[in-house]
């Protein structure tokens, strides 16, 4: 096997990272508000500033450059420290000391602050306030969606810069000068391709351009559409499964089945399910099954003897198997279900999760430990939860329960405990309004901030768990 070089190996996303402001490409108007915004700091309108833009369009490295152009110590933390005391009191120290190490001048970036409300980290947002109130260095938060309602208050506090997605032309061109360094061979065509495919996206781009020619040695049109698009093509199971059941040969159906990036088990399943959608005749369904069951065995000895040289035979018999058993020449449009066993299984490792979160929640308030918490608080809750919903309102807001907690406690009362939630939360909104304006303000901040975390913590365990049973592709 050939040596590598060392810097062969490192990712060009890396390697193609900006230093300088020189190499940062585009997005003036941004740079300069910024770079502005920081020398005629603290005289400035507000002590922080909302840099914000989708994924990959070089917030973190706009930040970094600038820094280093300015010759400023860049203090970045991710939001998720901020779930950490000890993090944000590090981060209070050096924001109240604006003089950095040798004197230099600092910079603190918080990246990502849409991740902390997110964190279920209660407090963290009131943190940043705080420390956007009092520090006597610029911060600068990043965040890929300023419009998150959970982002208000920090919106509200900080000058809002937007990075725009960088236009085509700019990516190509960065594209170009990374393939010129790298002596690939590349076609306009085919960086245009994917370009357009990232959709302002450099990060992805990037990504895009360097498994491309690391796969094939040359960027043409061909190779992007044969790489890039193969892997989308890839990710959707209904057309692999398509695919098998009309495949008219053993080899067609075994490179429908190699072509999906479900694992093996999950393909079986997605099968499994839909075989009575696409065959009617008796036969045909016995011999399907048949096929089906005996790839389960041998799916069943892997695991057991661990034996990987019979996967060829699972794998052809759940595909070539099942495909030819069809001897019936009825072809029918069907629309393939999710399979059932899949469902059922995310829905209850999304009910254990959110159990799980509340034990937490319950510990941290009540300063106990997350068994005990499961043991001895949540039955009880849940009977309140059942029987008292004024109660078991007044005791979620009191303990920021979200949405699925709550309707995990109440099961079949979780309509009435909610809508008595909404019912208290609007009364104490305005109960916060009739007060005298500065009053008002933080009554409302605090209320709103508070069923606002509700919220992004609901969102973003739902997010969680589909994305850890590997279901975010297939629900819209
Ligand atoms: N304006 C730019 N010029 C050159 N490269 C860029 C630019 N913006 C982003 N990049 C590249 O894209 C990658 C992703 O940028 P990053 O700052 O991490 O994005 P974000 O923080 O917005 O998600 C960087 O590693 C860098 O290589
Ligand atoms: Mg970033």
């Amino acid at each position: 096997m050939a040596l590598q070089r060392a810097s062969d190996r490192i990712p060009w996303i890396i390697k193609y990272r900006p230093r300088t402001l020189a190499d940062y490409i585009d997005q003036d108007e941004a740079k300069n508000k910024l770079i502005e915004w920081i020398k005629s700091f603290p005289k400035v309108e507000s002590r922080a500033v909302l840099l914000y833009g989708p994924p990959g369009v070089g917030k973190t490295t706009l930040v970094e450059c600038i820094a280093r152009e300015l010759g400023l110590e860049l203090i970045e933390m991710n939001a998720s420290d901020f779930r950490r005391m000890q993090d944000i009191e590090r981060i209070a120290i050096t924001a109240s000391d604006k003089g950095g190490l040798f004197g230099r001048g600092r910079v603190i970036l918080l990246d990502e602050v849409d991740g902390i409300n997110a964190r279920a980290d209660m407090g963290g947002l009131e943190a940043v306030l705080k420390l956007i109130e009092s520090t006597r260095v610029p911060i600068i938060m990043t965040a890929n969606d300023p419009w998150s309602p959970a982002l208000r208050p920090l919106r509200n506090a900080a000058i809002s810069i937007e990075l725009k997605k960088l236009s085509e032309g700019n990516v190509i061109r960065l594209l170009k000068k990374i393939c010129s360094s790298e002596h690939v061979e590349c076609d306009e065509e085919a960086l245009r391709e994917i370009a357009r495919r990232s959709e302002g996206d450099l990060r992805s781009a990037i990504n895009d351009l360097e498994s491309v020619s690391r796969g094939s040695g040359k960027v043409t049109l061909d190779s992007v559409r044969a790489i890039i698009g193969y892997r989308d093509r890839e990710r959707n199971p209904f057309e692999t499964l398509g695919r098998i059941f009309s495949a008219r040969s053993a080899r067609a159906a075994r490179a429908a089945a190699g072509s999906t990036q479900l694992d093996n088990d999950m393909l079986m399943q997605w099968i499994n399910e839909n075989i009575p959608a696409q065959m009617q005749d008796p036969e045909d369904l016995w011999r399907a099954y048949e096929a089906l069951s005996r790839a389960s065995v041998y799916m069943g000895r892997i695991i057991k003897t661990g034996n990987w040289d019979l996967l060829s035979y699972a794998i052809d018999l759940m595909s070539a198997g099942v495909a030819l058993a069809k001897k019936s020449q009825d072809r029918r449009w069907v629309s393939y279900r999710f399979p059932e066993k899949i469902r059922y299984m995310a829905k209850s490792k999304e009910t254990r999760e959110i159990r799980d979160q509340l034990a937490q929640l319950i510990a941290s308030i009540d300063h106990i430990s997350t068994a005990t918490a499961k043991k001895d608080v949540i039955p009880y809750l849940s009977i309140i939860f059942r029987n008292n919903p004024v109660n078991a309102s007044k005791l979620a807001i009191g303990m920021h329960m979200s949405d699925s907690m709550i309707e995990y406690l109440a099961g079949p009362r979780a309509k009435d405990v909610l809508s008595l939630v909404k019912e208290f939360e609007k009364r104490i909104r305005l109960r916060g309004s009739g007060k005298e304006e500065k009053a008002e303000g933080r009554a409302e901040t605090k209320a709103e901030s508070e069923t606002q975390k509700r919220v992004q913590r609901r969102a973003s365990r739902e997010d969680t768990a589909r994305k850890e049973a590997g279901l975010d592709r297939f629900i819209k």
